[in-house]
């Protein structure tokens, strides 16, 4: 019998059409209550192709019905579909900021409320947690840890990474500290690289989606790095405005590099500087009496 060459990365992701993707999004959201609708849509179809791929199922169809028929399965999706890439001191030159311009401003607030939108598998939360640390501020930071997905939410919590990334961390490490001790902070154990316990104390960790659900804390800075590159305008705005009404005044949101911000954007923040890509809440504009 003649054997069918499987289809390769590129042809499964060009065959996915936009009408497919937006039933496909819908049927999950009615399924399981997960809003995928304006995402967009250039990344959704890469994890959908990624998906069908993995997985060996020929085309969208057979994406489609197992997805739906099969709870656990779509769950251990989600990560392929979100891509959860992260690393420690990622853009060293926004820690060496934060350490030297932020948290000099609000060293003297009686807590420090910092919330990792988007955390993924936390080493954005630990990196935040050496600079705490090292400004002698974490014994009064509050950390709210958040993702959609749990199994990066997982990793998050346990702090552990592999071993092969152990360079590159203490590469990046040194850019921000070089006169640190990187055993004060994470250490390798066989073939682990483990976070220290004493940087984990002040985190909480919750399964949140930036999408759909409230947030009743109040923070004095938002990271939001790299995960509004997946949504659509209308779905940025609508993150800010729930940043916008989570920050403290004066309060500041710290975005990726690569992350665009739509022009209404500039109704609710302001931009505090623009090589480490951090915003500041705009003042409530007080309503001139009738
Ligand atoms: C590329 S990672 C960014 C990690 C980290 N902030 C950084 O920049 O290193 C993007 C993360 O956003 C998360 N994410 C995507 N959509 C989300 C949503 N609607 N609510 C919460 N998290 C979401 C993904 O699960 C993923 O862990």
């Amino acid at each position: 019998m003649e054997n069918i060459p499987s289809k390769t990365f590129t042809e499964i992701r060009e065959e996915i059409s936009d009408e497919e993707l937006q039933s496909l999004t819908a049927a999950i959201k009615t399924r399981y209550g997960i809003d995928f609708t304006n995402y967009e849509t250039k990344s959704l179809k890469r994890g959908i192709a990624r998906l069908i791929s993995k997985y060996n199922l020929g085309s969208l169809v057979g994406l489609w019905s197992k997805t739906l028929k099969d709870r656990d399965f779509f769950l251990s999706c989600i990560d392929d579909l979100l891509v959860n890439l992260t690393e420690m001191f990622r853009n060293p030159e926004i820690w060496i900021k934060i350490k030297t311009d932020l948290l000099e401003k609000i060293k003297l607030n009686s807590s420090i409320k910092v919330w990792h939108a988007g955390c993924s598998t936390g080493e954005e939360i630990y990196t935040m947690a050496i600079v705490l640390t090292h400004s002698r501020l974490y014994s009064k930071a509050e950390v709210t840890a958040t993702d959609l997905s749990s199994q990066a939410m997982a990793k998050a919590m346990a702090g552990v990474y592999p071993q092969l990334l152990w360079k590159k961390y203490l590469s990046s490490f040194r850019q921000y500290f070089p006169d640190g001790k990187p055993e004060d902070y994470f250490k390798l154990e066989g073939e682990e690289i483990k976070i220290n316990d004493s940087l984990k104390k002040n985190v909480t960790f919750q399964r949140h989606n930036l999408v759909q659900d409230r947030m009743s804390k109040k923070f004095d800075i938002i990271f939001c790095r790299n995960v509004m590159i997946y949504f659509d305008e209308v779905l940025k705005m609508k993150v800010l405005n729930l940043f916008y009404s989570c920050l403290e005044p004066e309060g500041y949101l710290i975005i990726g590099y690569y992350d665009m911000l739509p022009e209404a954007h500039k109704e609710l923040f302001t931009l505090y500087d623009a090589t480490t890509r951090i915003y500041k809440k705009k003042p409530v504009t007080p309503v001139a009496p009738k």
